[in-house]
């Protein structure tokens, strides 16, 4: 009976729909850390639509076998090893495997805590193809492709070059435990990782317009510039010396977000040292999020959340005084470190920290005599 009801309801929300579709494409979507169907945030199943006409399957393994150049380039990506990955394997927790895995291996049929074997379909270990390339009925492609000479439907896929469908996995609300057997995730007021409002605040602050696309994949690039970027990284921060050598300037350069981004654990530690093979060394300065278990409001219950954010903010340049060195010793040195694990898992062993260190840059401090 209700039913019947349908179509008229459903009317006026069409008509909203095709307004707002007909804005210009400076229009933002108005809740990127919102679960949707298509990226669930790894609350569901991700809903892929129909096959497209001339393919059999969305698997990876079967576009790789005609697209082989964007295959190999994407095998070398962090995406394609997103669940293999050894930190993710060590941080992997008992409760709500599927949840991590939900984003991490988005298409994967078993979602328990495995580790899946490099024989295992590609669907299982990382972020495929399809996650980004379907649409319904069509492999989406980008601009100025018309797909003619394909032997599968083609559709254009203006969300290809959009941030926001890197913001499906890249920004998303800590896990609030509740009763529910679906996992639900914080709001805006609380956000696990939040490298899409970051850009946003870096476009409106910079006024430059690149997408995330536009840096990390450019030219098509599959490969995000290959897994632990330790060049890039080194080239994107920099450090100088100021006062005389009493105080060093950190900041980043063509990085169109917080630094460091992504995922909470990450940290970058100023380190200085009586001796250069840093064999007392003391951190001076920690660059990133503090997490605490506490009650966030709007949230009626506890869940973690951000305490502290030392992360520099698109650019910032922050200025670090060394503290007095101890008794009768001077800082010889200096150096800058990005740390993949957080501090406690680094001291719990979480993984071995030449596996969570890297020591972008270092140097000599001015020998100076003390007042
Ligand atoms: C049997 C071979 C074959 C398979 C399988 C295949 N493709 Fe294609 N695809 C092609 C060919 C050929 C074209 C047209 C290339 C051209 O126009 O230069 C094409 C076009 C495309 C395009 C448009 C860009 C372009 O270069 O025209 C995209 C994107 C794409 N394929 C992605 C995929 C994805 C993702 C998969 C797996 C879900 C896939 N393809 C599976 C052969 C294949
Ligand atoms: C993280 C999202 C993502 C994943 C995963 C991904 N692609 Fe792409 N792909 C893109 C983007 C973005 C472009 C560039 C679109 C542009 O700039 O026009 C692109 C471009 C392409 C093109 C060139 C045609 C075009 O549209 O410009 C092909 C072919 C292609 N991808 C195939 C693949 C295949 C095969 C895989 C899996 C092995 C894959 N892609 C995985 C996002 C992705
Ligand atoms: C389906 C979810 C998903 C989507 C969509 C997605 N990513 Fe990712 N991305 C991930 C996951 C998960 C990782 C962590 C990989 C790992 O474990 O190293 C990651 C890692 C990365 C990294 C770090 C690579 C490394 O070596 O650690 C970059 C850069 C990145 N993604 C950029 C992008 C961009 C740009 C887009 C949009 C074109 C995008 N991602 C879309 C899930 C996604
Ligand atoms: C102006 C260029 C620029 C833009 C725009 C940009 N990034 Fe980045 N991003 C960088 C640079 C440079 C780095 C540091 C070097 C590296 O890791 O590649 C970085 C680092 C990252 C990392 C950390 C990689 C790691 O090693 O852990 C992630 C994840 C990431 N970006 C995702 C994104 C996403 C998602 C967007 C869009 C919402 C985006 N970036 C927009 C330049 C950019
Ligand atoms: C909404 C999507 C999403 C969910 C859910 C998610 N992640 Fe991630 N994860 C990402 C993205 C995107 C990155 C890449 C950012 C970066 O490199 O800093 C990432 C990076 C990581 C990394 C760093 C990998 C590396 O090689 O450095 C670890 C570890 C990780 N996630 C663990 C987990 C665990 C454990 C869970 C579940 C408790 C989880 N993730 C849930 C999206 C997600």
């Amino acid at each position: 009976m209700g039913s019947r009801w349908l179509p008229l309801l459903a009317l006026p929300i069409a008509l909203a729909t095709v307004a707002l579709g007909g804005a210009p494409d400076a229009a933002e979507p108005t809740a990127p850390d919102a679960p949707t169907p298509r990226f669930p945030k790894g609350t569901a199943p991700m809903q892929l639509g129909p096959l497209p006409a001339g393919l059999a399957t969305w698997d990876a393994a079967t576009c790789a076998r005609c697209h082989p150049d964007e295959a190999e380039a994407w095998s070398r990506s962090g995406h394609a090893r997103a669940r293999t990955d050894l930190l993710f394997q060590a941080a992997l927790t008992q409760d709500r495997p599927e949840w991590c895995v939900g984003c991490h291996a988005p298409l994967a049929r078993d979602t328990g805590r495995v580790v899946p074997s490099a024989e295992a379909p590609r669907e299982e270990r990382g972020v495929t193809c399809a996650a980004c390339h379907a649409v319904d009925g069509a492999v989406a492609a980008g601009e100025g492709t018309d797909g003619r000479k394909a032997p599968h439907t083609v559709a254009p896929g203006p969300h290809l070059t959009d941030s926001a469908l890197c913001a499906g996995c890249h920004q998303f609300g800590f896990l609030v435990h509740t009763p529910a057997s679906l996992p639900r995730l914080s709001g805006p007021h609380q956000q696990q990782q939040n490298t899409y409002r970051e850009w946003l605040e870096w476009r409106r602050a910079s006024g430059d317009s690149r997408t995330c696309q536009r840096c990390h994949m450019p030219g098509g690039d599959h490969s995000l510039g290959g897994v632990r970027r330790v060049e890039a990284l080194r080239e994107a921060m920099r450090v100088e010396l100021v006062e005389g050598g009493r105080a060093l300037e950190v900041w980043a350069e063509g990085v169109g977000h917080a630094m460091p981004t992504g995922d909470v654990m990450r940290w970058l530690s100023v380190e200085v040292a009586p001796d250069v093979l840093f064999e007392r060394s003391r951190t001076v300065a920690r660059l990133g999020r503090t997490l605490a278990l506490d009650l966030w409001p709007p949230e009626r219950s506890p869940h973690l959340g951000v305490r502290h954010d030392t992360a520099l903010k698109a650019g910032e340049r922050r200025r670090i005084s060394l503290p007095t060195p101890p008794d009768g010793a001077a800082w010889t040195a200096w150096r800058l470190v990005y740390h993949l694990a957080s501090e406690s898992q680094e001291r719990e062993g979480l993984v071995p920290p030449e596996d969570s260190r890297l020591i972008l840059h270092s140097g000599l401090l001015p020998a100076r005599s003390t007042p």
